[in-house]
């Protein structure tokens, strides 16, 4: 039952306590009310009594006026959680704020088995967390690793992005451990999404991140459901690994590892022709071999693809672009630093100019989405 109140977001004041140094002065955020929800939980049978496996934790932030047709469902990236989109790990409003203060109804995730979504040690398989290195190099101290060419140009992560710095350290605190089968995630998160697309569609889904190879099997599940997909540098690229080794095959339905379904029909992912279109160090891009089979249950749905200047991503995700562009998908690719912003890597939604980055970027193109 809901409770007809409304929440003012204050965010905490972070007291001065051991450790948590005051990052902010305490902000006020948009007038909202916050509910939750659970979709898609199993019961299993435990001895001569039952537990609940594969439900999915959704919360729903709802503005004081909607003015907006559709609501944005956001699925985060691995290691994460839906805390993400709240406020930022140095106290400033996240983007989930930005979209109630335009007037858009919220619904943040997180994914099956992690965060608030148990994870039941008797059904599900083995965690695994991101260690510090991996954070340091891959997201907030990318300049620092220099891992990929473009990792010099980044700026925007607030503090050194390194442990010890508070802000970092505030992060980091928020990263939890993650199915290390992304195939067992996939098959989770159809399941659940599929039933909260269900209940609350249609919606702008935006992902980011490993939820990019969710947006594209959740829009193949319920293509009705999802009126126009933001990829925040999503999952890929097709086929193989990239950047970071092992660079081993991946993806086998190119984009995604579940089926999705192509058109002519594959009847296993062997089926769909591969070919190297261009080579860097560290990436491999293929497409499909001519005649290109089409993604058809996506090539209704608008897509933008958003990709940061000093991200990994960058080395990529043009390949993954052109790969659904060759699948008859609709992409528009916005390369941050191609209109003007600089110095972001993977976690841009939470780095200093993150706001302007969803009032420059995201918002103009999602308000041209109609129900
Ligand atoms: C279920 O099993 C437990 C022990 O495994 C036992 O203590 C309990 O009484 C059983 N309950 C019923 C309803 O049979
Ligand atoms: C995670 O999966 C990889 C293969 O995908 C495997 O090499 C590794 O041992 C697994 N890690 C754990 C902790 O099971
Ligand atoms: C992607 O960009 C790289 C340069 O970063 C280029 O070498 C490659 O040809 C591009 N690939 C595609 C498919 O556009």
């Amino acid at each position: 039952m809901f409770v007809f109140a409304f929440l003012l977001l204050a965010l905490s004041g972070l007291s001065g306590t051991l450790g948590t140094p005051q990052l902010e002065p305490q902000v006020q955020g948009t007038l909202h009310r916050r509910t939750y929800l659970y979709v898609g939980q199993t019961y299993i049978p435990q001895g001569n009594s039952s537990i609940a496996a594969d439900q999915m934790y959704v919360e729903h932030l709802t503005p004081a006026t909607i003015t907006q047709p559709l609501p944005i469902l956001f699925i985060h990236g691995q290691g994460m959680t839906g805390t993400n989109l709240l406020n930022t790990p140095d106290g400033r409003l996240g983007w989930a704020d930005y979209f109630l203060s335009k007037g858009y109804e919220m619904y943040v995730v997180d994914q099956p088995s992690r965060g608030r979504s148990p994870w039941q040690p008797t059904v599900d398989g083995v965690l695994v967390p991101f260690d510090t290195f991996t954070v340091e190099s891959h997201f907030t101290a990318v300049e620092q690793y220099k891992l990929w060419p473009q990792a010099v140009l980044h700026t925007q992560w607030p503090g050194s992005g390194s442990v010890g710095d508070p802000v970092f350290d505030r992060f980091y605190a928020s990263t939890v451990p993650s199915l290390n089968s992304t195939t067992e995630e996939a098959m989770k998160i159809k399941s659940a999404g599929s039933l909260l697309l269900d209940q609350i569609g249609p919606v702008i889904l935006m992902t980011h991140s490993q939820a990019g190879e969710f947006g594209w099997i959740l829009a193949d599940s319920r293509p009705n459901q999802v009126k126009a997909i933001v990829a925040l540098e999503p999952y890929g690229p097709p086929f193989i690994n990239a950047i970071f080794p092992p660079l081993t095959p991946n993806r086998i339905y190119g984009l995604t590892d579940l089926p999705v379904a192509y058109d002519p029909p594959i009847t296993q992912a062997s089926d769909i022709g591969r070919t190297v279109v261009s080579e860097i160090p560290g990436v491999t891009c293929f497409q499909q071999t001519e005649p290109a089979r089409k993604l058809i249950n996506l090539v209704d749905i608008p897509v933008l693809a958003v990709t940061s200047e000093a991200s990994y991503h960058a080395q990529y995700d043009n390949c993954s672009v052109a790969y659904l562009r060759q699948a008859g998908v609709s992409v528009e690719h916005i390369s941050l630093g191609d209109v003007g912003i600089h110095g972001n890597a993977h976690m841009f939604f939470m780095e200093k100019n993150g706001l302007q980055i969803v009032d420059q970027v995201i918002k103009p193109w999602i308000s041209k989405i109609r129900k």
